[in-house]
């Protein structure tokens, strides 16, 4: 439990660096915090819990999903502590092939599917395997594990239209995470997983080597880091305090300049702050994709230019 609290800490912490000033907690996990406070009232027994996973139940990345009753999961599907990041090596072959046996492997992948519950799915990126541009977002949410696909959530609604704004369409890109699993919270029996929390250091850290396999194959020109936890995942941990101090600057990954933007999350967490401060995170994002543009040589309009002016 101390390694939850600690969790929720650090993830209440990342958010407020990322200029959150408020988080909607749901009634079931105010609920579990009353039980942990009750349980460590004096006279009270403390309860032993095997040790997992960081976790906590606090709003992040997708928006607090609706509570519905499913068949029991179990409460700590997720394993306790992860074997070393897998050693992936990619057979010979076209890029259709060495993707299919890539994501043959991850979705079979062991530790993969043992940190996904029942009915939920291990997410590989998608699109388009000659991409020159790769996004790389944080982790599958409610929708993208049930889908089995990234960025298919509200978040991912966005990143759709940035991409549009672009000029050009998601199946012309790729799109990825840091992490192959929804990073799983403590749920009440027979309860669906109710928001999100940020990946640990050591599950970023094993899923690693998939999303290298994916630039290896794809070879983007350049990809696009969105949000904190991409950023910290590809430019490495602690590599910067706020998002703040590399947002909009290029940097380096496997060889491939990479670029920190906003996460959609954000800009719809924005949205909800009120229309000032939305057209401001909105334009600073733009401007970054402004950037990409030019450096994939794509054509950039007068009129795409001042968009969110
Ligand atoms: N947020 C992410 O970072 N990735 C997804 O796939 C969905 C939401």
């Amino acid at each position: 439990m101390r390694a939850a609290l600690t969790a929720l800490t650090d993830e209440l912490k990342r958010l407020k660096s990322t200029g959150v000033t408020s988080v909607s907690v749901s009634p079931e996990s105010i609920a579990a915090l009353r039980k942990v406070i009750a349980s460590r009232a004096p006279g009270s027994v403390a309860q032993v819990e095997p040790k997992q996973p960081a976790s906590v139940a606090a709003a992040d990345t997708a928006p607090v999903s609706t509570v519905s009753r499913t068949a029991p999961v179990p409460k700590a599907a997720a394993a306790t502590t992860l074997p070393p990041p897998p050693v992936v090596s990619l057979p010979p072959g076209d890029k259709t092939s060495r993707w299919e046996a890539l994501r043959n492997l991850v979705l079979t992948h062991p530790v993969c599917v043992a940190n996904v519950r029942p009915g939920k799915k291990v997410v590989l990126g998608v699109g388009s395997l000659d991409a020159k541009i790769m996004f790389v977002g944080e982790a599958p949410g409610a929708e993208e594990e049930v889908k089995g696909e990234p960025f298919v959530g509200p978040a991912g609604q966005l990143l759709t239209k940035m991409i549009l704004a672009m000029g050009l369409k998601r199946e012309d890109v790729y799109i990825g995470n840091i992490m192959n699993w929804r990073p799983q919270t403590p749920t009440s029996e027979g309860m669906e997983q109710v928001g999100n929390r940020a990946p640990t250091s050591e599950e970023m850290a094993f899923c690693l080597p998939f999303l290298m396999a994916q630039i290896e194959i794809v070879a983007p020109e350049l990809i696009v880091a969105l949000g904190s936890t991409a950023a910290q995942g590809l430019l490495g941990a602690g590599s910067f305090k706020t998002l703040g101090e590399v947002r909009g600057q290029w940097k380096q990954f496997s060889g491939k300049p990479v670029i920190v933007s906003y996460h959609p999350s954000y800009l719809l967490r924005q949205e909800a702050a009120g229309p000032v401060a939305a057209k401001k995170a909105k334009r600073a994002t733009w401007e970054d994709l402004l950037k990409v543009m030019e450096r994939a040589g794509l054509p950039v309009t007068e009129k795409q230019r001042g968009y969110f002016l």
